[in-house]
């Protein structure tokens, strides 16, 4: 019978005959997939892993200290953050087609990780030690979809953010492969993960960037950012977080649309509020937020997001939209 911590204790036994002494990297997301994988690969060997986390610029409020705070402290990961938000939003500057914004960011996602990996093997090595290892969150589904390719760096550019290097001398450590994702949430609950990490609903890993239509400046991210905070907070509240599959919040940056407050007319942006049902984010149906939640959001938005004078509410499936707006 399944059992979380039998595939624990069976997994931490075969990482640490895997391993040895050599030392390994993770790529932590913030996802659930490697949040988990990278948790595991600690219990079996502690301090040989070291876990990397790149801060795009483009995350969710709270997203960063969710993890540099809740999930160090609840797994005693070794964490470094690599702050490198200037770097992606100088090379974003200026962009508004999607593909491009994709291509930018997986670019400079393996620039950015690469560099932090050329900087850890050059520190085992003179402390006398290697890195062998790469940490992958793949789970079952990616395994059967990418062709059920043996160990290697194959990885679909949608599951990660563009896909890690594959050219590179590490061999991959994959704990989570023969596994579907309720069973990687049910073992990330038995390693004591925050309950807010394993329950999270997908992010794509261009972040928010792609979530804006129209430039990405750090004063559009900082709109999105708070729109989207005020949006999770009431459907958390409303207890919707675990029925809808996820909620993308977008920002329309180059529309502008005419509003009135107080005895003045505005001229700001749109919110559009995504809501949608799925299984496997393949199809999706919108979902059918309680009227008095989306009034809450709305009223809440306009209010104290300055930017925003509308909120509208995206009421297509999929096909023929897709789940994110770019
Ligand atoms: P779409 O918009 O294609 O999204 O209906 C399907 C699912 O994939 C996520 N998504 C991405 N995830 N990198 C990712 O890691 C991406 O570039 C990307 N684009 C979409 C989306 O959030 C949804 O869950």
């Amino acid at each position: 019978e399944w059992n979380a911590g039998n595939v624990i204790a069976e997994q931490v036994a075969r990482i640490r005959e895997q391993v040895g002494d050599s030392l390994v990297i993770s790529a932590m997301s913030g996802g659930v997939d490697s949040a988990v994988s990278t948790a595991l690969v600690h219990k079996a060997i502690g301090d040989q892993l070291t876990a990397v986390f790149v801060d795009h610029g483009l995350l969710r409020k709270g997203e960063r200290e969710q993890v540099e705070r809740d999930y160090v402290a609840s797994t005693g990961v070794r964490l470094i953050t690599v702050d490198d938000a200037d770097t992606f939003l100088g090379h974003l500057a200026g962009v508004t087609d999607p593909e491009t914004k994709r291509k930018i960011i997986g670019r400079e996602f393996i620039r950015t990780f690469e560099r932090v990996q050329r900087e850890l093997v050059e520190e085992a090595k003179a402390s006398g030690k290697s890195v062998k290892f790469l940490v992958q969150g793949t789970l079952y589904p990616d395994v059967v979809e990418s062709g059920g390719g043996s160990g290697t760096a194959n990885i679909k550019s949608h599951h990660n953010v563009g896909g890690l290097p594959d050219d590179l001398d590490f061999d991959l450590i994959e704990p989570l492969r023969t596994l579907f994702k309720d069973e990687v949430r049910e073992i990330g609950r038995e390693l004591g993960i925050p309950e807010e990490i394993v329950s999270r609903q997908p992010f794509p890993g261009p972040g928010l960037a792609i979530r804006i239509v129209g430039e990405v400046t750090r004063d559009n991210l900082e709109i999105l950012r708070e729109a989207d905070a005020i949006a999770r907070a009431e459907l958390t509240a409303a207890g919707l977080d675990k029925t809808i599959w996820q909620c993308p919040v977008v920002l329309l940056a180059d529309v502008r649309s005419v509003g009135v407050q107080g005895d003045g007319r505005t001229y700001g942006h749109p919110i559009v509020l995504r809501p949608v049902s799925s299984e496997d984010a393949m199809t999706a149906d919108w979902t059918r937020v309680p009227y008095e939640v989306l009034a809450r959001i709305s009223n809440k938005i306009t209010n104290q997001v300055p930017e925003v004078n509308r909120v509208v509410l995206d009421v297509t499936s999929k096909p023929p939209g897709t789940i994110e707006w770019e």
